[in-house]
């Protein structure tokens, strides 16, 4: 049985919400007027908090700064016509920031300390979640270690926080996106799965170069060869090659979406084959220039359904289909943003009601 949890409440003095424009709203930009702060120390979670947002005060040696013993998650919250406000997915989080936790040697969170510090939070600032298509609050929990200590070794005590803010669309066009064929995001026995602050780090130089070169977005292939596909960025990759819903397998140097889940549950519910295996660069490329490969977008909370127009691939472009005649990824994005909004009935329990 759960037990509630004891959080102290500091409301601010100077809400923020009046001021903020909600026409304006690009990703990860505004944050909300309070945030959730928790301490581990001693082997236990305590000291948990709803604060006023703002700067908080760290040593200068805590290892996160210096060896990367740091790592995140990300949903969202959603308002409904009625004014209700719904969380998508929040135990799928809970199981992968656990997972994060125990690649990085850091201590597992409880899963109903996750969802109620979410919900607490959510709750407090449920006004700022916006009303309006495409628009969402986006939640950020994260987890760093804070032993002011620069021996390489586990910390042994932590900070866990959640910052939510209101956002539009991470993506606001089609992408145009290149497969990377040097770099790599992370490989067999790395921290791939690991929603890891590092795997992020390590992103931006290979990013860098790719929008450098007029990319938006970088298809990641494995480490070894690079001759299979991986996931993008910050999103996870789905085709529709010859009829059938194509994406890579989740292993360990891939992050398990889930977004992509949701995806492939709708998929399969539809009707559509679906298979979840190694992709090879070579069979998108083909059915890229005989016309099978007739939809490809990125999956993940951020990016939502991203529709990707054109795929490079040593030097040569291909470019797909318009996305507006796209029938699979409008029909997903349509349904998927049905359920969240709670337009349809929620069948499958994915909603959690703030
Ligand atoms: N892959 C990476 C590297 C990501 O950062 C994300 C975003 O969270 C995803 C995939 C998609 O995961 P999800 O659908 O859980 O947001
Ligand atoms: C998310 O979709 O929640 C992400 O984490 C993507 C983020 C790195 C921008």
């Amino acid at each position: 049985m759960t037990e509630t949890l004891d959080i102290k409440i500091t409301k601010t003095k100077n809400s923020r919400l009046q001021e903020t424009d909600f026409n304006n709203l690009p990703f990860g930009k505004t944050f909300s007027d309070h945030m959730f702060v928790a301490d581990y120390a001693d082997g236990e979670w305590k000291n948990f908090e709803i604060v006023p947002y703002g700067e908080i005060g760290l040593s200068p040696a805590i290892s996160a700064l210096h060896y990367g013993q740091s790592f995140f998650e990300g949903l969202k919250a959603y308002k409904h016509a009625d004014g209700q406000v719904s969380v998508f997915r929040p135990n799928k989080n809970a199981a992968r920031f656990n997972k994060s936790a125990e690649r990085l040697c850091m201590p597992e969170l409880p899963e109903d300390i996750f969802i109620q510090s979410i919900a607490a939070i959510v709750d407090i600032d449920r006004d700022w979640v916006p009303a309006k298509p495409n628009h969402s609050m986006y939640i950020r929990p994260f987890m760093f270690a804070t032993d002011p200590y620069l021996g390489v070794a586990p910390s042994t005590t932590y900070k866990y926080m959640v910052l939510v803010g209101p956002t539009g669309p991470y993506f606001s066009k089609v992408l145009r996106v290149k497969i990377e064929t040097y770099f790599t995001r992370s490989a067999e026995g790395g921290m791939g799965y690991a929603k890891s602050s590092g795997n992020y780090g390590g992103s931006m130089f290979p990013a860098k170069k790719a929008t450098e070169e007029g990319f938006d977005q970088l298809i990641w292939t494995d480490a070894k060869d690079h001759l299979y596909v991986e996931e993008m960025g910050a999103a996870n990759v789905m085709f529709m090659l010859d009829g059938k819903l194509i994406t890579p397998s989740t292993r360990d140097t891939i992050l398990d979406g889930v977004t992509r889940d949701t995806v492939l549950t709708m998929a399969r519910e539809w009707g559509m084959p679906v298979e979840e295996r190694r992709v090879s660069v070579a069979e998108i490329i083909e059915g890229a220039k005989n016309g099978k490969l007739t939809d490809a977008f990125g999956a993940g909370t951020a990016a939502t359904i991203a529709a990707v127009g054109s795929i490079s691939h040593n030097g040569e472009e291909y470019f797909l289909s318009d996305p507006k005649t796209r029938e699979f990824s409008q029909k997903v994005l349509k349904e998927l943003d049905a359920i969240k909004y709670g337009s349809v009935p929620d069948m499958h329990g994915w909603n959690y009601m703030v």
